[in-house]
């Protein structure tokens, strides 16, 4: 597989970082996981866009302008040998010659982008849904901001493995955040719910994407505070994502969530998200 480090292509095996690297020491960084199906990134400029967010939010200069950033995404996709895949920038504070937590000076960023194949979940599970269970989120307060310091995510989530599910639904003061790495829709009598995008969520591209679709197919919804108690009584839960698109939740801490069974909106809106994501990838034929 073909990784880029720093200015060069490489094979995967051979890109060595130093363990001064402040990506290491402190998850001291920026990243993006950018979908590709056919060869074609989808919302390639979306993910660009926000990955300047969070560079800015963390004081780090861009290492490149967005002409270049395209041009390195596309030639990854170009250097491997699979059609769907999965795209993954990171950029650090780079290596100092020692550890310090203040800014280091005169030292460049690191750049990593590597692919894989895109792996979404398989049909069965689309079919059942998927269990997840809820926790507190403990997390900082810039969760907005998609930086490589994810040891609560790890946590959250190793949670939801240890107990047989999928993801861990995160609830802050009373109220629906997200998932440890999803966004997190919640469906009540016919109307699709979202929490507001602040600082204490990612602004998921997908979920970008869903809100787009509500809209353009007349689905009615909202997006505001949700509380634990909506998330416990809803009819659908989904969980979004770039790798994950639009699943539907349908265990919630070992009860059913509505019918236990993945709900009509679940399964419309993935219908609708394949649809779009089609429509966009043709466009970008021409
Ligand atoms: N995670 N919230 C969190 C905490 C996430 O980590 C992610 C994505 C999302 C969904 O964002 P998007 O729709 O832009 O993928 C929400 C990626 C896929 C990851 O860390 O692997």
């Amino acid at each position: 597989m073909t990784a880029y480090l720093n200015g060069q292509f490489l094979p995967i095996e051979a890109a060595k970082i130093s363990p001064l690297d402040r990506g290491f020491l402190f998850g001291d960084g920026a990243y993006e996981v950018i979908p590709v199906y056919s060869r074609r990134p989808f919302r390639l400029d979306e993910h660009l866009r926000r990955l300047q967010i969070t560079l800015d939010g963390i004081r780090l200069a861009n290492p490149h302008p967005l002409e270049e950033w395209r041009a390195l995404v596309e030639r990854i996709i170009a250097a491997n040998d699979f059609n769907d895949q999965s795209v993954y920038i990171q950029v650090t504070r780079g290596a100092d010659s020692k550890r310090d937590q203040a800014f280091p000076i005169g030292v460049a960023a690191t750049t990593f982008v590597f692919t894989a194949p895109l792996v979404t979940p398989p049909a069965a599970q689309r079919e059942a849904g998927i269990a997840v269970i809820s926790a507190v989120d403990n997390r900082w307060l810039r969760c907005d901001l998609k930086t490589v310091s994810l040891l609560a995510n790890v946590l959250l989530r190793q949670q939801a493995i240890d107990a047989g599910c999928v993801e861990t639904i995160m609830l802050r003061d009373g109220y629906l955040t997200e998932g440890a790495a999803s966004n997190i829709f919640v469906v009540k009598d016919g109307v699709l719910l979202a929490p507001p995008k602040d600082h204490r969520m990612l602004p998921g591209i997908t979920y970008d994407v869903v809100l787009e679709l509500a809209a353009r197919h007349g689905l009615p919804h909202a997006v505001r505070e949700i509380s634990e108690a909506e998330v416990r009584s809803a009819d659908e839960l989904w969980m979004t994502s770039s790798t994950k698109e639009v699943l539907p939740i349908t265990r919630l801490d070992g009860q059913a969530v509505g019918s236990g069974t993945p709900g009509p909106l679940a399964r419309q809106m993935y219908a609708w998200y394949c649809a779009f994501r089609d429509e966009v990838m043709r466009k970008a034929d021409v």
